[in-house]
């Protein structure tokens, strides 16, 4: 089942959409070595959250990423690309030495008590024991969670609670541009706060110049594979709905959830969704510039490409390091063909000038592709005229943590294209917009974004809560599955996403939830309120601006702004940087006590008379009063 042209696209689109199970057996059976077949391909009802793919199969998803292809005779074709920060310092594997590095990593962790659908903490940065210990968790079917390393202690300890994770595989540190980032400091505050449930923390030593304090709990990755790590691991069959990883994301309120994704469903999605956005051809080297730690390194920089016999490239560090031309001097270097990266990145290159694209000589390259938040055209033609040169189509990929996989997006130089629209959904994906009401909208306009039916990418639950993944998700329109973004669909079809309508913010592609931040500077003694809004800019594609209201008496000063900032730092994690702290008399609510954040965020854009509809607004007066402080 291929899709190669835009013929087979219409053909496909249409075909998903009127026979369903069809198309997506034929789909699994096409991309996935299983070892049973399903008795029944779905069991979805999106009115009680039920989301069950492939029942009864059963496979193993590393065997899909490696043995498969040592089989089919691709062991000495480069699977894994690692570069560093610093340039020069690279490894490289081959299928066969990657399969090798994972079975012994599998018996290793077998040998430290884990077992089938235990949880399994990964805080470990782009380096090769990323890629290596998650297709061991998912060899011997323990569940895995990798926490993005810019969390904080605090938000690490909240996430590994949630999940109850028996062990925490760290890494020393990693170096991001001139900084060194010291992981297991991070890990050893985390257990002092309290972990209950770790059992051991596996250190990987990312080199000789960066030890650890040895704390009880610590065992060396290095020696425990040594000892453990025999070369030959027998994958056991797992069943399609087991879950495979979870993985924690920022929602409108509330902690963050942790996004459920079973091996069956899931890799099968990222298998066929990657071949054919990306189009790959043999031999292709792949660069995904996502941090593994989120969704975008779990399905495009490993389960995808490796599913597809790929090599994958991951890199350490920042885009400017040592200069801003180390992106394009990584593409000429290894000469990839298909490189996938954020707006918020290319934003930042472009800003540096062209001379340091044009210095290289990006021959290789072949598809573009961005995802993460939307990309305005003009960022879009930069990417296109002076990275591609007009020779390399662009995928502006639309998805999410929960999605799994891309929903919306062209097929690299089969879908027409427009700058900065995500263009039209893959073959299986029905989008619809929604007006105000929840009625569907037909033709052009702009609306809620929501999917009528499932696909197998599709979250299975929020870990642990049933309820609020039932109340996120399908509660807000009955019958759809709700993404939480704004669209719009133009007179020829093609999609345009504005972005997130609820109160999740991105900064620099990162998500995070303003609950999170409120709660944070909930924190601080002084705090009696707050309000965090994303507003709109240049390089970072939202900056995170709080409004704050002080305990009664206190007044606000540049220290306290200062702690203010420190805390968040503290409380969530550096991916957080707060750019903007209003001391106000009051917050605008609701009647119901709502915080009406819209309003704050035209307010912080310079608004001062358009604020749309006040009529559910408790105390008008309190908007004279905060224009009056913004002045
Ligand atoms: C949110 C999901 C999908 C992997 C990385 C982010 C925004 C994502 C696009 C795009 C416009 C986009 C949406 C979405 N987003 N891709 N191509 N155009 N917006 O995953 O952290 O779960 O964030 O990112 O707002 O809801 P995530």
């Amino acid at each position: 089942m291929q899709i190669r042209s835009w013929a087979d696209y219409e053909y496909f689109y249409k075909n998903s959409l009127e026979h369903s199970d069809e198309f997506w057996s034929a789909v699994a059976e096409y991309k996935i070595k299983w070892r049973k077949q399903w008795s029944q391909v779905s069991e979805i009802d999106f009115n009680l959250g039920k989301i069950n793919w492939f029942l009864g199969a059963e496979l193993n998803v590393s065997e899909n990423c490696l043995d498969r292809h040592l089989e089919s005779g691709k062991g000495d074709q480069i699977a894994l690309i690692w570069v560093g920060n610093h340039p020069n310092e690279e490894k490289i594997f081959t299928f066969r030495e990657l399969y090798r590095e994972v079975c012994r990593a599998s018996n290793a962790l077998e040998a430290l008590g884990v077992e089938k659908g235990d949880r399994v903490v990964l805080y470990l940065p782009n380096i090769p024991e990323v890629v290596i210990s998650i297709l061991a968790c998912a060899r011997i079917g323990a569940i895995h969670s990798v926490i993005f390393g810019g969390f904080s202690a605090h938000s690490i300890q909240s996430r590994v609670n949630d999940c109850g994770a028996k062990l925490i595989l760290t890494a020393t540190g990693t170096y991001r541009g001139n900084k060194w980032i010291d992981l297991k400091a991070n890990i050893d505050e985390a257990m002092a706060l309290g972990c209950p449930s770790v059992t051991k923390v596996i250190v990987c030593e990312r080199d000789s110049a960066h030890g650890f304090f040895s704390q009880s709990y610590d065992l060396k990755w290095a020696e425990w594979l040594d000892r453990f790590g025999s070369e030959n691991h027998l994958g056991a069959s797992h069943s399609a709905g087991d879950p495979l990883f979870i993985l924690y994301t920022s929602g409108s309120t509330g902690k963050p959830k942790g996004v459920l994704h079973r091996m069956g469903g899931y890799l099968t999605y990222a298998a066929y969704t990657y071949d054919i956005v990306f189009q790959p051809k043999e031999n292709d080297i792949y660069w995904c510039t996502a941090d593994v730690g989120w969704i975008t390194g779990h399905s495009y920089s490993i389960y995808g490409p490796l599913a597809n016999g790929v090599a994958t490239l991951i890199y350490e560090g920042v885009p400017n390091y040592p200069d801003p031309g180390r992106f394009w001097r990584i593409i000429d270097q290894y000469q990839v063909a298909i490189f996938y990266t954020a707006p918020t990145a290319l934003r930042i290159l472009a800003s540096a000038g062209d001379d340091f694209v044009k210095k290289y000589s990006r021959h290789s390259l072949r598809v573009l592709g961005t995802v993460g938040e939307p990309i305005s055209p003009e960022t879009w033609q930069w990417y296109d005229e002076v990275v591609g040169e007009k020779r390399a189509p662009i995928v502006d990929t639309w998805w999410q943590t929960e999605t799994g996989g891309i929903l919306i997006s062209p097929l690299a130089g089969i879908s027409p294209t427009k700058p900065g629209s995500a263009s039209f959904p893959l073959p299986g994906i029905e989008p619809k917009i929604l007006d105000d009401a929840g009625k569907e909208k037909l033709g052009s306009g702009p609306g809620t974004l929501v999917l009528a039916r499932s696909w197998p990418g599709q979250m299975a639950g929020i870990y642990g809560d049933p309820e609020r993944f039932y109340k996120t998700y399908f509660a807000p329109y009955p019958g759809y599955y709700w993404t939480g973004d704004g669209a719009q669909r133009d007179d020829e079809g093609f999609y345009w996403i504005t972005g997130r309508t609820d109160d999740v913010i991105k900064i620099s592609g990162h998500r995070l939830g303003t609950a999170e931040v409120e709660s944070a500077c909930l924190v601080h003694p002084f705090v009696s309120e707050s309000a965090a809004v994303g507003v709109p800019d240049p390089i970072t594609g939202e900056s995170l601006q709080i409004f704050v209201l002080l305990k009664e008496g206190l007044k606000g000063s540049e220290q306290l702004a200062q702690e203010l900032m420190d805390l968040v730092r503290k409380e969530v994690g550096s991916i957080v940087s707060l750019k903007k702290v209003y001391w106000v008399p009051g917050l605008p609510k609701t009647r119901s006590g709502k915080i009406m954040r819209r309003i704050l965020r035209k307010m912080a854009q310079g608004e001062k008379t358009h604020f749309g509809d006040l009529s559910s607004l408790a105390d008008p007066a309190i908007i004279e009063m905060i224009l009056a402080i913004l002045e």
